[in-house]
């Protein structure tokens, strides 16, 4: 199993860590399980190489304190192990600029930037990802719902190099849990939360002031009825609500409608807001003690480096034999 993250921003948010790092936690306990964090893609946009160095740094820390196990996984930086880059260079000439170009959120980047400052590297970053992917032979991959087209991109590619050179890569399949695979802005509940797209008001970032982040729990947007009901379609913000509460609490949905049968939704909003909370001050705790010895943390990423290299050489041999390059004396 491989996942990815990119270290973009100060802080993961709330969807970032229901729709992957919680699955990973769990997945680590029965998977062979690689843990990427993708600094590659990470310079896909502008940005600010001391940021990213110590936004790579405050990552780790971050997946470490949600309960990641380096003892359990392989938790690595992607420029550690050059063979990410290599394998992506041979699986670009396998990719139709077509195929490339019908990618939504390489569409959606671009438009946002502008056709002229969008890159190449942005263009073929869901190619760097499949390269991800395959140089560990994952069958599984753990991803929000945002990345089912990158991962199918993957899935044809892998199967296009074994229908071309023979059978070489396993052809993997995404792990989406459907209940926390899109995690909504609180603002806007028709898009997604997300670090490019989300105001501020919009977002829970992991390791905000945990006051801040109950008064946007506390000021999420809803519609004018009163019934505290899981309804996707005519009452976003509210089901979204329940999600983020039943996800972090254990307790089903159904049961939160019983608890709240009757109640409005600034009760509901008020327990939410206390919930979330008493999740990420423990986290932030974490995550500073972690943060204050980037030795250990080295050294921890050194270990899962080392340990990815191995396999991803394997692969990458494999690939360079059957392309036809010829090997070094
Ligand atoms: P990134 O850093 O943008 O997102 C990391 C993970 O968080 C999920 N996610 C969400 N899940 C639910 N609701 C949301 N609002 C939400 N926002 C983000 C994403 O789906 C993702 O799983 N391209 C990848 C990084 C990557 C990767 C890989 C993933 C690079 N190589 C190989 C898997 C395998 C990404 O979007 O990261």
């Amino acid at each position: 199993m491989l996942s990815g993250i990119q270290p973009t921003a100060d802080s993961f948010h709330l969807g970032n860590y229901l729709g992957a790092i919680r699955q990973w936690v769990r997945l680590q306990e029965t998977h062979d399980a690689f843990y990427c964090i993708v600094d590659l893609h990470a310079i896909t946009v502008d940005h600010d190489p001391a940021r990213l160095r110590e936004r790579t740094r405050v990552s780790v820390a971050q997946l470490l304190a949600a309960g990641l196990d380096p003892e359990l996984c392989t938790l690595f930086v992607q420029s550690h192990v050059p063979e990410h880059a290599q394998l992506a260079w041979v699986l670009n000439c396998l990719t139709g600029f077509g195929e490339a170009s019908r990618m939504t959120q390489f569409k959606d980047k671009a438009q946002k930037q502008g056709a002229e400052r969008a890159t190449v590297g942005l263009f073929t970053y869901p190619i760097l990802q499949a390269a991800d992917i395959l140089l560990y032979q994952a069958n599984v991959v753990p991803v929000g719902e945002d990345q089912r087209q990158h991962l199918e991109l993957t899935r044809d590619l892998a199967q296009r190099f074994n229908g071309r050179f023979g059978q070489t890569f396993t052809v993997p399949e995404p792990h989406i849990v459907k209940d926390t695979a899109k995690i909504l802005d609180l603002q806007e509940p028709a898009i997604k939360m997300s670090k490019s797209a989300s105001s501020p008001g919009g977002i829970i970032e992991l390791l905000d002031d945990p006051k801040a982040s109950a008064k946007k729990i506390r000021s999420a947007v809803t519609d004018s009825e009163r019934e505290i009901r899981y309804d996707e379609e005519r009452k976003p913000g509210i089901s979204n609500l329940l999600t983020i509460y039943s996800a972090l609490t254990g307790k089903p949905v159904p049961e939160l409608e019983r608890d709240y049968a009757g109640k409005g939704y600034g009760d509901l909003k008020k327990d939410l807001a206390q919930v979330v909370v008493d999740f990420v001050t423990p986290f932030q705790e974490r995550t500073r003690k972690l943060l204050a010895d980037p030795e250990t943390l080295d050294t921890i990423l050194a270990n899962g480096a080392e340990k990815a290299r191995r396999i991803a050489a394997e692969t990458l041999a494999v690939v360079y034999d059957r392309v036809g390059f010829l090997p070094p004396k």
